[in-house]
């Protein structure tokens, strides 16, 4: 098994480009690794700081899932809403959220702990100001309900990585990863992740609009487009644009009702299809892709991104918004939660920015760019012309 020597065998430091962090490394692993040089590091005053601040990093990543799980009983049971118009006893909420003064202390406690809430006088408790910026996103509770089903896959991540968990609950809420064609067998679960990726779709928007300028466009398809939620902010930016989603049938009927609600049946067609098994629609001098391509392999990622560069004329530009791996600041959004939500899930992966533009020159783009979005956790924009 060479692959696995290669790994075990260290190179010789003076062939190793890498040597001087090689070194570097060993050393600081070896000191950190030490009891005695912790002990010393939380004793002295230049380093006791930085010891604190590593030890809480730790400490959260421990026991983040406990973090998580106060997050969910609070939007499950409701008490941001329920503190909405200003503090409330401990009994007053223990009365609305159906649970005993003691056990609604213990919750109330947690998630003050968090700064989701905040204690004020009299054993009351108000909005803390990550649960008053929570209210702020009504797809985050959305998405918090939805982790539940990622949560019951993880509970084994061993048996998850090594492929002998067996099917996941993440994998059955998304047909198309598992490769289930839409139709009356998949409609409720179509019409679950359709409802969520519009409700969520909202924080993703304005983002992407407020990065790129649609206005130099005519038309812009959207491929993947969902309910539509996207295209309907890209019309009340840009008037004359003409739009079209494309998505599969269960999904393009879902938008169409919705265009036709809101107003914007003349503007917005839908087109209902695979782009794993048809071309994309020509006619658009714009193609959107929004959180799409990580849901896919790379081999239908380079097929789709192959059918866009067939679909846009010469100059017609390919617009990929989605969280990207390895963005500076927001490292663990990528391999540490989308990593291991799409492992779960079954298909896909975070890509960096660097991978997408790659793969776009490779489908044929001719030039391609990062465009760090306001908000790189949640989406950022790959800008590519064909
Ligand atoms: C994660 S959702 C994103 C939806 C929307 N763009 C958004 O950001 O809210 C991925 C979308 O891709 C669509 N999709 C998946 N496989 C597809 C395929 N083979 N052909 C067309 N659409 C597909 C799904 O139906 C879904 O609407």
């Amino acid at each position: 098994m060479p692959a696995q020597t290669d790994a075990l065998t260290p190179l010789p430091p003076e062939r190793s480009p890498w040597s001087l962090k090689r070194w570097w490394l060993r050393f600081r692993n070896g000191r950190l690794m030490d009891p005695g040089f912790q002990a010393w590091a939380a004793s002295f005053p230049l380093t006791r700081g930085i010891a604190k601040a590593r030890a809480r990093q730790l400490f959260d990543i421990a026991v983040g899932f406990s973090y998580a799980r106060i997050l969910s009983a609070c939007v499950e049971l409701n008490v941001f809403e329920q503190l909405r118009d200003g503090p409330l006893t401990t009994t007053a909420m223990a009365g609305r959220l159906g649970l005993s003064p003691e056990r609604a202390r213990t919750l109330l406690k947690a998630a003050a702990s968090l700064q989701l809430l905040e204690a004020v006088e009299a054993d009351s408790f108000a909005l803390g100001e990550l649960g008053a910026a929570l209210l702020g996103n009504p797809g985050l509770p959305e998405m918090i309900r939805h982790h539940s089903l990622l949560y019951q896959d993880l509970m084994d991540p061993v048996a998850l990585l090594r492929d002998t968990a067996g099917p996941t609950a993440v994998g059955g809420y998304w047909p198309y990863a598992e490769g289930r064609p839409p139709g009356p067998d998949t409609a409720p679960e179509i019409a679950a992740y359709s409802s969520l990726m519009g409700k969520t779709q909202a924080m993703i928007a304005g983002h992407v609009i407020a990065a790129y300028d649609f206005s130099r466009h005519r038309a812009l398809m959207d491929v993947g487009g969902g309910e539509g939620v996207f295209l309907s902010e890209v019309a009340k930016m840009v008037p004359n644009l003409n739009l079209t989603l494309f998505d599969l049938p269960g999904v393009a009927d879902r938008a169409r009702t919705r265009f036709a609600e809101q107003g914007l049946a003349d503007r917005a067609q839908t087109i209902a299809g695979s782009f794993k098994e048809q071309p994309l629609p020509l006619g658009a001098d714009a193609i959107s892709f929004v959180r799409v391509l990580h849901d896919h392999d790379d081999a239908p990622v380079a097929h789709l991104l192959r059918a866009a560069h067939a679909a846009l004329p010469p100059g017609g530009t390919l617009v990929i918004a989605e969280p990207l791996a390895q963005t500076p600041g927001a490292e663990p959004m990528g391999h540490g939660y989308f990593g291991m939500y799409l492992l779960a899930m079954g298909s896909g992966r975070p890509r960096t920015a660097d991978e997408l533009i790659a793969m776009t020159r490779d489908a044929g783009f001719r030039s391609a760019r990062l465009v760090p979005g306001r908000a790189p956790l949640l989406v950022q924009l790959i800008v590519a012309v064909a």
